[in-house]
């Protein structure tokens, strides 16, 4: 009898330990393939799926876990519901996007809502790792541990892969996805090209005639930008689940900062909001005023917006109303906006 009891609190507590485990590579894997716009995002939603869906396998350990736990009297069970709320939110919403089932929750799509119920969900599992302690003991770092985990991230992994060919096989909207997980949408068509701002940026309007944009040494008029002709192919992959290729024309940003000394570059909106490059990239980067042959619309960033190709969508600055230059690292900024 004390064997078992013994063997259900040791089980419980690797069932606990796999899952802050897992929820820390969710998390962590989630953000760095947002930090990619290349190949790299792959690799990394390959383990972030495997991750999510070990957690779903775990369910039935932690259920019995649960059940358990809401059987005592003490306060804080409905922020333990809660957490389980927001976790199988957001896995479902993942899911719903991933297969392309479900891609929006009303007015957000179904990646914004895998997102936002993830973040939302932070406080409360920190809450809950320290209000419900679990204590690793000697016995549960053993090889045996070692080889139920691995054969649990095993499982997950067929599983994810296995749910990859179904989306294929049953040719779900899923099946298009880009690597990065985004759908397509609107490619060089820019009526129909979605707007999508980074968390709550209002909209700007801007008079063409009062609107300048600033750089080292000179004030430039709309009038001016447009008499460039910089053409650039290139695809914005936004963070909230889509991705569209236009072309788009402006000025290339060398041509702006002719003789650059300093190491970046800062892009600024007319919202306060910023983002900053390494001095070389200045060849690469293109400042649009247009994209398929028409001008930007307000909500895709007119009078000129930032193209940033190979990067996410939060990197493509809109409303752009000076670009300066420094010595101030490029890297010394927050990995995403936070305003
Ligand atoms: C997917 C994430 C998780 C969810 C949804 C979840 C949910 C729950 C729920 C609903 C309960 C029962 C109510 C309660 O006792 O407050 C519970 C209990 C518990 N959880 Fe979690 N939990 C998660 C992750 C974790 C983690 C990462 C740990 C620790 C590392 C943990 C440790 C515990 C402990 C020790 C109990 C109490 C069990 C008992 O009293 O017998 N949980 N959990
Ligand atoms: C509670 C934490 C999280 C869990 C458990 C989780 C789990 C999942 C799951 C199960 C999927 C579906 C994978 C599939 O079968 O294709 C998914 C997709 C995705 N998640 Fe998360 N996720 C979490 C947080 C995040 C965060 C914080 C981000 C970004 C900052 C993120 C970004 C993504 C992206 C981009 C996809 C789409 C992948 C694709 O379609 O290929 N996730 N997630």
């Amino acid at each position: 009898m004390r064997t078992r009891r013994y063997g259900a609190i040791k089980l419980g507590s690797q069932t606990n330990v796999a899952l802050l485990g897992l929820l820390a590579i969710a998390f962590l894997t989630g953000w760095l393939a947002f930090a990619f716009g290349t190949a790299p995002a792959r690799l990394s939603l390959i383990v972030h799926a495997t991750g999510g869906v070990a957690i779903l396998l775990l369910l039935p350990w932690k259920s019995m876990i649960a059940r358990r736990g809401l059987a005592r009297p003490r306060g804080g069970r409905w922020a333990s519901i809660g957490l389980g709320m927001l976790v199988l939110l957001s896995i479902a919403a993942g899911l719903g996007h991933s297969t392309g089932l479900v891609l929006s929750w009303g007015p957000f799509s179904s990646m914004e809502v895998h997102v936002g119920a993830a973040l939302a969900a932070i406080p409360l599992a920190v809450w809950h790792v320290v209000a419900r302690r679990v204590k690793v003991v000697r016995a549960d770092l053993s090889r045996r541990t070692f080889m139920k985990g691995s054969v649990a991230l095993g499982a997950a992994a067929v599983s994810y892969a296995a749910s990859e060919i179904l989306v294929r096989a049953a040719t779900l909207p899923g099946g298009a996805r880009r690597f990065t997980g985004s759908y397509e949408a609107g490619s060089f068509q820019p009526a129909v090209m979605p707007v999508s701002s980074w968390m709550f940026d209002a909209i700007p309007v801007h008079d063409p005639d009062a609107w300048t944009l600033r750089t080292p040494g000179r004030e430039w008029s709309l009038r001016e930008l447009a008499t460039f002709d910089d053409r650039m192919i290139a695809t914005l992959d936004c963070t909230g689940g889509f991705y569209s290729t236009q072309e788009w024309t402006g000025v290339r940003l060398d041509r702006l900062l002719p003789d650059i000394r300093e190491s970046s570059i800062r892009v600024v909106s007319s919202t306060g909001y910023d983002r900053r490059f390494r001095a070389g990239e200045a060849g690469s980067l293109l400042l649009a005023t247009r994209f398929g042959g028409t001008p930007l619309d307000a909500g895709h960033g007119f009078p000129a917006r930032l193209v940033a190709p190979d990067r996410r969508g939060f990197w493509w600055v809109k409303w752009v109303v000076a670009i300066e230059v420094d010595d101030v690292p490029y890297w010394w900024q927050s990995p995403f906006p936070v305003q």
